[in-house]
């Protein structure tokens, strides 16, 4: 079955899908950036969860309830920092998008939002998280059992460009929004 790829400009917080992805830090307890906005929206449901799952490994992901926001999941993972590119950050970055799709496939997710991973605190450049992000998200929803539309939720209009141009570099169909 196909897998659509939707590129939406705007706050990751205000989507509605069955799993909604944080940007966190390996302590899952709240931080800056996408993860305040999570929280905050969420509401204390959710840092009542994560304190419980013992943190998380670079590249790992897990899930917990999405409080009030509109999804029945959150799943936090735990992208790399930036360190000029040769730490493993690439294969870091791709595990996040992979682990967080094969949670989301465990929980039986149709619709999976992604923040851009990294890109902010943590410093991944932009045009080189893009590719991977959009790559590694489309082929393991297609590999997944019930990830049917992954959804990549960009803050800015410049990193809604760059997934753009990612995705037409990778020859892959989106639908466009933002
Ligand atoms: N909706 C969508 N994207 C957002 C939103 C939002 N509401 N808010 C920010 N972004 P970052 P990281 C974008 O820093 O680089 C935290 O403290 C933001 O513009 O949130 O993975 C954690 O606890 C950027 O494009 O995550 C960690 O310690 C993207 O989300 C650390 O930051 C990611 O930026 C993780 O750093």
């Amino acid at each position: 079955m196909a897998v659509s790829i939707e590129l939406v400009q705007g706050d990751i917080t205000r989507e509605t899908a069955d799993a909604i992805v944080n940007a966190a830090n390996t302590s899952l307890l709240g931080g800056s950036g996408v993860d305040g906005a999570i929280h905050r929206a969420g509401g204390p449901a959710i840092l009542a969860e994560t304190r419980l799952l013992g943190g998380c490994d670079t590249g790992d992901a897990k899930v917990s309830t999405a409080g009030d926001l509109h999804a029945d999941y959150v799943i936090h993972t735990v992208g790399p920092v930036w360190c000029g590119g040769d730490d493993g950050e690439p294969e870091l970055l791709a595990s996040c998008y992979r682990r967080s799709i094969e949670v989301a496939s465990r929980l039986g997710c149709a619709t999976v939002a992604f923040p851009a991973i990294s890109t902010g605190v943590f410093g991944y450049p932009v045009d080189r998280a893009a590719p991977i992000a959009v790559g590694v998200s489309h082929s393991a929803a297609l590999a997944s059992g019930s990830v049917r539309t992954v959804r990549h939720v960009l803050f800015s209009k410049r990193d809604h460009a760059a997934w753009v141009a990612a995705a037409g570099d990778l020859g892959l169909p989106v639908v466009l929004s933002g």
